[in-house]
């Protein structure tokens, strides 16, 4: 097992962050559910060993243990992405912390363009799937027998009972979710015209640029997880818009609303 990992998790284990259950990764101008959380421990990235410290001001950085719904929650608000520069292992580094935690599902969420033009900005979009457009992988160099096997499976990459689950809550709770694919790009550009139109072409029903990395670990793991993207803009080929990104957090603002209801009422079934 890697050192750092064994040491990170010492470290939040002796601050008292045991038992946490449900690991939880809030995506760009999306950390509403964390004021939900009753919090017992709360750490600045900065002041955890070997954390990668988050460089987007969008993201604030910090690590937020407590209660949700009756759970144990260990919420990351801020997540690292490939665009800041971070090497994949240092993506997915909280992840594997909270596997050797002992935390038994996570669940994330993202902002994401909408490539797939019914799915009308401001909704939400379960994601069923994925397509790595990021060139890289997590699991690439010497693999870590300790974490999981060479050549992990990925045909159930979101796990079913968390996504039936996930469909229950949104059902209890009158919010329209879309299910789709997820495809992510490095970014940090938005994509050019031809770009969405190709992305179209392979099957994407949204485009973003996180959360794969993290699902990788967490299959190479076998750690179930879950995640749903918040459409935050449209991108139609044929009538391109420039994309800014004071929309697609004012967009997130508003739909962060829904995504906090369908969080809570998922960990309330669960
Ligand atoms: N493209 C890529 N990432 C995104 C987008 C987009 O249109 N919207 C929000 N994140």
């Amino acid at each position: 097992m890697n050192n750092q990992l064994t040491e990170t998790a010492d470290f939040l284990k002796n601050r008292g962050i045991t038992g946490a259950e449900t690991g939880i990764v809030l995506g760009t101008g999306l950390g509403d559910l964390a004021h939900r959380i009753r919090p017992e421990i709360v750490l600045d990235y900065e002041d955890i060993p070997n954390f990668p410290v988050s460089t987007v001001e969008t993201h604030h950085g910090k690590l937020i243990y407590g209660e949700l719904c009756g759970h144990k929650v260990l919420a990351m608000q801020g997540r690292f992405h490939y665009y800041e520069g971070y090497t994949m292992n240092q993506i997915v580094f909280p992840i594997r912390v909270m596997k050797l935690l002992g935390i038994k599902q996570v669940m994330l969420s993202n902002a994401a363009g909408g490539i797939n033009l019914s799915y009308k900005k401001g909704s939400l979009m379960l994601i069923t799937d994925h397509i790595n457009l990021l060139m890289n992988n997590p699991l690439m160099g010497p693999n870590d027998e300790d974490l999981g096997v060479r050549f992990p499976d990925m045909s159930e990459a979101y796990h079913p009972g968390l996504l039936h689950q996930m469909r229950k809550a949104a059902d209890e709770e009158n919010i329209t979710l879309y299910e789709g694919v997820y495809t992510a790009v490095s970014g940090p550009n938005l994509e050019t015209g031809a770009e969405y139109r190709f992305l179209k072409i392979i099957g994407a029903d949204v485009v973003g640029m996180s959360t794969v990395p993290e699902v990788i670990a967490c299959n190479h793991m076998k750690l179930p997880c879950v995640a749903v993207s918040v459409i935050t803009d449209e991108c139609d080929p044929d009538n391109l818009q420039p994309v800014k990104l004071s929309d697609i957090l004012e967009t997130a603002a508003i739909a962060e609303k829904s995504l906090t209801k369908l969080f809570e009422r998922f960990l309330l079934i669960g």
